[in-house]
Formats: C-alpha cells, structure tokens, sequence
C-alpha cells in the first residue's frame, strides 16, 4: 500500500480512538512485509495507566494473527475533532516496535494536518535501544 493511502487508513482509525479522559485520538496503521494493513487505535481506561496506545493496539493485533515482519506504521494523532497534529510514538511504543521491527528498514510515518506525511528511519527514533540482543536471544 502506498504511505498516502496508509496515512488514511490510520487518520481512519482515529475515529475509533476510546479516549474519553485525554481527549486526544491516535490512529495506526501497521503495514506487513507481504503487504498486510492492521489499525489500531488508543484505548484508555477510568484506571489510567490500563490504557494502551494506538501503535501497540494495531501491534498487538498483527503479532496475535502471527504476524512477525513489518516495513512501516502511520500514526495520525491529536485532539478530538481536529486535525492530526504531527503525534510521535511514546518512549513505550518506540520500545515495544523495537521487538519485532528491523531498526535500519522499518519506517514511521507522522501524519502532518493536510494528511501529507514525514517519514523516519525507526533508527532515528529509539537509537542504542535494548533488546533480545542483549540477552543473546534469536527471535
Ligand atoms: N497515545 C497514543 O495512542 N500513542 C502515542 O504514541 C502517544 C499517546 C495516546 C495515549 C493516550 O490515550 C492519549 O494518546 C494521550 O496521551
């Protein structure tokens, strides 16, 4: 899928977003290495910090159907009724993509208001990250 119609899919999935404490809707959509789309979107909680983001709803949702290979996610986020307004994932996002993304090839794509989009190497995003190669482990 081309990124233009993956940052639709994830401005889409926005309209999903549960977020009635924040007020802030995040939309994702995780593209598969064969071509796959999975949203996701936030789903908070009366006991805040049960609630999850929308990159790791539409993560959760890829791996748990076995999926293991993905090349990039949109992410469109801002306030309720508005227009998305360049939402990075947080530091636990950036950690739990970390498990299953190539850090040099897998993208993140920041959906701009207009729906154009800015594109980052996940590299660029969590740099000397941890994991399963620090506890020698082949996933
Ligand atoms: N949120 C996401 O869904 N993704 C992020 O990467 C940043 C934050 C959600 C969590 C919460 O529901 C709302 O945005 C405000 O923090």
């Amino acid at each position: 899928m081309e990124y233009t119609e993956l940052c639709k899919t994830a401005d889409e999935a926005r309209k999903q977003s549960y977020c009635i404490y924040s007020h802030f809707a995040v939309g994702a959509a995780l593209l598969t290495k064969d071509g796959r789309v999975y949203t996701g979107c936030n789903i908070e909680n009366a006991s805040y910090p049960a609630g999850i983001c929308a990159e790791r709803t539409a993560f959760c949702k890829a791996v748990s159907d076995g999926e293991r290979e993905f090349s990039a996610i949109a992410i469109s986020g801002g306030p309720v009724g508005e227009a998305p307004d360049d939402a990075f994932p947080c530091g636990v996002c950036r950690q739990f993509m970390n498990e299953f993304v190539d850090k040099d090839s897998f993208e993140v794509i920041i959906v701009h208001a207009d729906l154009s989009y800015t594109t980052y190497r996940f590299s660029e995003l969590l740099p000397y990250s941890f994991g399963t190669k620090n506890l020698k482990i082949e996933p």
